[in-house]
C-alpha cells in the first residue's frame, strides 16, 4: 500500500496540490437539495482550500449508465445519449445557479471514461483479479432483459400485500428474494419473470482483505464510516459483480462480446475521466495525482466528498480497484448525512421532495449555502431543513447581523465623508481580535466543521453591532463637532464587516463579489491584515433583502405533484404493459365476469382540499360503507350527488391515492370534464345489490 500524504495544515510556505470530487449524479433526472447539500459542502471546501492559496481542482461528472437510463430513454422516445445531453446541461445549470465552482463537470459517457474503464478492467484481468461464472437471474421473456430486484413485483410471500417489490414488503416489513414472491411479474412489461443463466464477471475483493484492513486504519477517514467499513470486513467480502447483459446502456467489457461493465464500474473511474479531460484542457499532470508512485513524490492530495449510502464502493471496491493497479488512493472519503425536510425524509407525496430548480425559483442560493453550512459538521447525521427555521436563520443572521453591519454604517460614510474611511480606527483592538480569529475559523473549514466556523463568524458579527449599538453613530452624527468620531465609528463598523465577508466568502461568494464592488478591494484571506483606512468605498446598495414564510409556502406548492389529468393516468396505465396507448388487448368474458358491480347509495359527496378534479364519495353498500375518489368534480358538485343510487365496482383492489385510499370505482362514461356521465341505476335498485 501506499502511503498517502497526511493533509497539512496551511503553512505559507507549502501549497498544497489537492483534488476534490463530489460523487456523480445519475443522469436520470433532475438534482434535488440532497444533490445540492453534497455538492455545497464539496464547494464551500473547496473554496476555503483556494482562499488558502493551496491548489485545489474540483471536477464532477453526470453518471450515465444503466438499465434505468436506458428504460427512461426509451419511455421518452429518444436515445440514451439525447436523454444524458439534456441532462447534462440542466445539470450544469443547476450547479452553475448554486454557485458550485467545478473545473470540470463531465460525463461517464466519455472517451477518457471508456478508455480508462478498459485499462482498469485489463489490468485486474490479466493480474487475475477477474472471474468469470455462469449465473441464473430473473429475466423478462416479453422484454428480453435479465431483471434487477428493483423491476419485480409480487404479493408479499408473509402477508400477502399485493404490488411489493422484489426484495421486502413495505407492507409487513418483510425481506425476501424475488423468487419468493407470489405471482410475481415485470414491472417493465407485465411479464412473468423466468430463471436464465448467463455468464458474468467478478472482481475478486476478497483477495484484497488484508490491504483494505490497513486502509482502514487511515486516520482521515471518519470514525463513523471506518466503523461500518470494519463490520462489512468482519462479515466477509464477497466477489463483486461487474458485468451486466445487453441491452444494457454502458461500455462493453473487453473481449466480451454482449457484456457491459455495471454502472458501478465506471462511475468512480469516471472521477479520473472528469479529471484527465480537465488536465488536457488545462495542461496538467494527470500522474502527479493519479499515479501511485508520482503522486506520493508529490504529495498530491485526494478527497471524495459522498453521501453516507455509498461508502461501500467508495470505501471497500474503489480503493482495491486502485491499488490492484497501482494508482493513488484517496486521503479520506468525506461522508455526509442526508436532507431531511421538517424533520422528515424527503417525501414526493407530501410534497417535500424540492428540485433544485425548483428552490431557485424561489430562493436565491446563498440562502440555502448559509443554511447548510450552519448545520454542517463532519460527521454524517442527516440535516434537517426545517423550513421556519430555514427562513429565521437567513433573516437573522445574514440580514438581521452581517449585512446590517454595513447598513448602519455605509450611509454616514457616503454622505458625510465622501465615501472615505477614517486614517485610523478608534477601537484597533476590536478589529485585532476579529483577525485573531482567523485560525479557529480556518481549523473549522478544514475540519469541514462549518457550522462551528458560521457560530464563530455570528458571534463577531454580534460584537461589532454590539459596538455600533453602543457607540450609537446616529447620535454622534446629530452632535456638531463629533465629525471625526462619527467617521471611526463607521470605518471601524465598515472594517469588521470586510472582515467578516471574508471568513463567508467559501459560503457566501456572490454576496462577496458584491461586497468587493462596494469596498471597493479584494477581499482575500491572505490580506486580513490590511487595513481598509483612509481608502475610499463605494456607495452601498443593499445586499440581501429578508425573506418571507411565504415564499416557502410557494416553493412547497411548486415542489407538490401535479395530479395527471386522467388521460394521462389513463395513457400511463396503458403503456407501462404494453409499451404503447392504444386500445387495450382484447379480454375473455371470464375476466369481465370477475368484475363485482353493485349498486351504491351516494351517502356522502364532498370536495378534496388540494384536488382539481376529485370528489370524495362515501358510498353506501347496504352491509358496509366505502371511501372512493372520482374524478368527476368538473361535472357533478356534491350536492346534485348525495342521496343517489350509483353502479360502483366493489372488488377493485383498494388504491392508496395523495388524499386518502380509495377503496373502489364509481362507474361514470363520457369524453371527459363536464362530459362526464355517471351511470343512475333504474329506481328500485337496493344499495349492495350485485349486478349480472
Ligand atoms: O449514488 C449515486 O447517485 C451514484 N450516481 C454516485 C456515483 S459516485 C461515483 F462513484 F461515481
Ligand atoms: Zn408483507
Amino acid at each position: 500500500m501506499t502511503a498517502q500524504a497526511k493533509p497539512q495544515a496551511n503553512s505559507k510556505s507549502k501549497k498544497r496540490r489537492i483534488l476534490v470530487t463530489s460523487a456523480l449524479p445519475y443522469a436520470n433526472g433532475p438534482l434535488h437539495l440532497g444533490h445540492m447539500l453534497e455538492h455545497i459542502q464539496t464547494d464551500i471546501w473547496v473554496r476555503y482550500q483556494r482562499a488558502r492559496g493551496n491548489e485545489c481542482h474540483y471536477v464532477c461528472a453526470d453518471d450515465t449508465h444503466g438499465t434505468a437510463i436506458m428504460l427512461k430513454a426509451e419511455q421518452q422516445g429518444t436515445s440514451p445519449e439525447q436523454l444524458i445531453a439534456q441532462v447534462h446541461s440542466d445539470h450544469c445549470s443547476d450547479f452553475n445557479d448554486f454557485l458550485i465552482s467545478h473545473d470540470n463537470y463531465y460525463s461517464t459517457h466519455s472517451d477518457e471514461n471508456r478508455d480508462y474503464s478498459a485499462k482498469i478492467y485489463t489490468e485486474l484481468y490479466d493480474k487475475g483479479f477477474i472471474a468469470e461464472r455462469e449465473i441464473t437471474q430473473a429475466f423478462d421473456p416479453e422484454k428480453q432483459l435479465f431483471l434487477a430486484d428493483r423491476y419485480i413485483k409480487g404479493t408479499c410471500p408473509k402477508c400477502k400485500a399485493p404490488d411489493q417489490y422484489g426484495d421486502n414488503c413495505e407492507v409487513c416489513g418483510a425481506t425476501y428474494a424475488p423468487v419468493d414472491l407470489i405471482d410475481p411479474f415485470s414491472t417493465i412489461s407485465g411479464a412473468k419473470p423466468v430463471d436464465k443463466q448467463s455468464v458474468h464477471y467478478f472482481f475478486k475483493l476478497p483477495e484484497f482483505k488484508a490491504f483494505l484492513t490497513q486502509w482502514l486504519s487511515n486516520e482521515n477517514l471518519q470514525a463513523s464510516v471506518a466503523n461500518k467499513l470494519g463490520e462489512w470486513l468482519e462479515a466477509g467480502l464477497q466477489e463483486w459483480d461487474i458485468s451486466r447483459d445487453a441491452p444494457y446502456f454502458g461500455f462493453e467489457i473487453p473481449n466480451a462480446p454482449g457484456k457491459f461493465f455495471y454502472v458501478w464500474l465506471d462511475a468512480p473511474i469516471g472521477y479520473m475521466a472528469s479529471f484527465k479531460n480537465y488536465c488536457d484542457r488545462e495542461n496538467l499532470n494527470f500522474d502527479d495525482f493519479w499515479d501511485s508512485a508520482q503522486a506520493e513524490k508529490q504529495g498530491t492530495e485526494l478527497y471524495h466528498f459522498i453521501g453516507k449510502d455509498i461508502i461501500n464502493f467508495h470505501g471497500l471496491f474503489w480503493p482495491a480497484m486502485l491499488h490492484a493497479c497501482n494508482l493513488r488512493l484517496p486521503n479520506a472519503i468525506y461522508a455526509h448525512g442526508f436532507v431531511m425536510i421538517n424533520g422528515e425524509k424527503m417525501s414526493k407525496s407530501r410534497g417535500t421532495f424540492i428540485m433544485a430548480r425548483t428552490y431557485l425559483e424561489h430562493f436565491k442560493p446563498e440562502y440555502l449555502r448559509y443554511f447548510f453550512a450552519s448545520k454542517l459538521s463532519n460527521g454524517i447525521d442527516d440535516i434537517d431543513l426545517n423550513l421556519e427555521d430555514f427562513v429565521q436563520k437567513v433573516n437573522s443572521d445574514l440580514v438581521g447581523k452581517l449585512v446590517n453591519i454595513a447598513s448602519r454604517c455605509a450611509g454616514f460614510i457616503t454622505k458625510r465623508f465622501d465615501n472615505t474611511l477614517a486614517a485610523e480606527l478608534p477601537d484597533p483592538a476590536l478589529q485585532q481580535a476579529l483577525i485573531a480569529e482567523s485560525k479557529n475559523i480556518g481549523d473549522a473549514y478544514e475540519n469541514r466543521e462549518f457550522a462551528k466556523a458560521t457560530r464563530l463568524v455570528m458571534s463577531l458579527a454580534d460584537r461589532i453591532n454590539q459596538y455600533i449599538d453602543e457607540q450609537q453613530p446616529w447620535v454622534v452624527a446629530k452632535q456638531e463637532g463629533r465629525d471625526a468620531e462619527l467617521q471611526g465609528i463607521c470605518s471601524q463598523g465598515i472594517c469588521a464587516f470586510a472582515t467578516l465577508i471574508v471568513y463567508l466568502k467559501p459560503i457566501l461568494p456572490e454576496l462577496a463579489v458584491k461586497a468587493e464592488a462596494f469596498l471597493n478591494t479584494n477581499l482575500d484571506w491572505s490580506q486580513l491584515e490590511q487595513s481598509l483606512c483612509g481608502k475610499q468605498i463605494n456607495k452601498f446598495k443593499p445586499l440581501l433583502s429578508r425573506i418571507e414564510n411565504e415564499g416557502v409556502e410557494k416553493m412547497l406548492t411548486a415542489a407538490k405533484p401535479k395530479e395527471k389529468s386522467k388521460a394521462k393516468q389513463s395513457k400511463k396505465t396503458a403503456s407501462k404493459k404494453d409499451n404503447d396507448d392504444s386500445i387495450a388487448a382484447e379480454i375473455e368474458f371470464d375476466d369481465f365476469a370477475k368484475v363485482d358491480l353493485r349498486i351504491a347509495l351516494i351517502a356522502k359527496a364532498e370536495h378534496v382540499e388540494g384536488a382539481d378534479k376529485l370528489l370524495k364519495l362515501t358510498l353506501d353498500l347496504g352491509e358496509e360503507q366505502r371511501t372512493v375518489f372520482s374524478g368527476i368534480k368538473d361535472a357533478y358538485s356534491p350536492e346534485d350527488l348525495e342521496g343517489k343510487l350509483t353502479v360502483m365496482v366493489a372488488n377493485l383492489k383498494p388504491r392508496k391515492m395523495r388524499f386518502g385510499l380509495s377503496e373502489g370505482m364509481v362507474l361514470a362514461a363520457g369524453p371527459g370534464g363536464k362530459n362526464i356521465y355517471l351511470l343512475e341505476p333504474h329506481t328500485g335498485a337496493v344499495p349492495g345489490m350485485r349486478i349480472k
